[in-house]
């Protein structure tokens, strides 16, 4: 995942639908995920895994991944032998709780990667968070380093944590809070990308709604959001993109300070705000942020 970073948006699509995967290579998303879990019928997951194949050598190049069933369905192992290639560099696990989980998936994957003749490794993982168990084991989850090391960030799924909950989603997403800190907090604290936002799913139409939420959690540290339909890219990109204004202001205040900084001085104003290293620093960081999305 670390070569697609910054990673703003990630289109879902079903396995089984081979025709919107190749609309969605060209919907503006930085990343499709063609899903093999919860959009793919029990009693179709088998034919569905030769097209998502067949589509991922077809888009060979673009930035495709696929979300693959979770440890305990019954599927995954089938998924694996079936799918994995060179062309599919990460793979999204639902319903990861633990870093034993975490070790699991490496050894499936090891072995898959041998049988097919793929250098160890190549598969990296995104695991999904979304229960109270992974929620509470966030850290030690994201600290799990295994041989070879596959995981550089993780997904928030919102949809089966309020359902293991007990609880509503709303608008409001005062329940998302808790676990979005954490998730958030953890990733940087061990050192890994900042992590990836739950789709909003109360109501695809709702443009502000999905806005409100987006700004939610990259107010919280996240990189970028889940998407169920490509009408959520725009806004997506938008939000997690530093915006003109922003990109101007921060050229201003590393500018000012190096002017400052050259006549000994570590601590100026700008237009009445107090700027300062961590300022400056921060502001570089959304200069570089621009740069990368710039070139993408
Ligand atoms: C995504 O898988 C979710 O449960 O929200
Ligand atoms: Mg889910």
């Amino acid at each position: 995942m670390a070569e697609y970073a910054p990673v703003r948006t990630l289109l879902f699509v079903p396995g089984n639908r081979p025709e919107r995967v190749d609309k969605a290579v060209n919907a503006g998303a930085d990343v499709v995920i063609i899903d093999l879990e919860d959009a793919v019928p029990l009693a179709l997951k088998e034919e569905t895994r030769p097209m998502v194949r067949e589509k991922l050598l077809q888009h060979k190049g673009q930035n495709i991944i696929v979300r693959v069933n979770a440890l305990d369905s019954g599927f995954l192992k089938d998924d694996l032998d079936e799918i994995l290639t060179e062309e599919l560099s990460c793979i999204i696990v639902p319903k990861v709780e633990s870093s034993a989980n975490i070790r699991e998936i490496n050894s499936l994957l090891l072995e898959a990667e041998k049988k097919k003749g793929m250098k160890p490794g190549a598969t990296s993982i995104i695991p999904l968070i979304e229960s109270a168990r992974a929620v509470q084991n966030i850290y030690e989850i994201v600290c799990e380093r295994t041989d070879p090391e596959r995981l550089h960030t993780v997904a928030f799924g919102a949809a089966d944590y309020t359902l293991d909950m007990g609880i509503e989603m709303t608008l409001e997403g005062n329940e998302l809070f808790y676990p979005r800190s954490r998730i958030a907090v953890a990733c940087k604290a061990a050192g890994v990308e900042p992590p990836l936002d739950t789709p909003f799913m109360i109501d695809v139409k709702d443009t502000e709604g999905l806005k409100v939420d987006a700004l939610r959690a990259k107010t919280l540290g996240f990189q970028g959001k889940l998407c169920v339909h490509p009408s959520q890219i725009g806004p997506c990109n938008a939000m997690f993109s530093p915006g003109a204004d922003e990109i101007d202001y921060a050229r201003k205040v590393i500018y000012a300070f190096e002017e400052a900084e050259a006549k000994g001085l570590a601590a100026i104003q700008l237009n009445g705000k107090m700027i300062d290293y961590p300022v400056v620093e921060r502001s570089k960081r959304i200069v570089r942020l621009a740069e990368r999305i710039g070139s993408q």
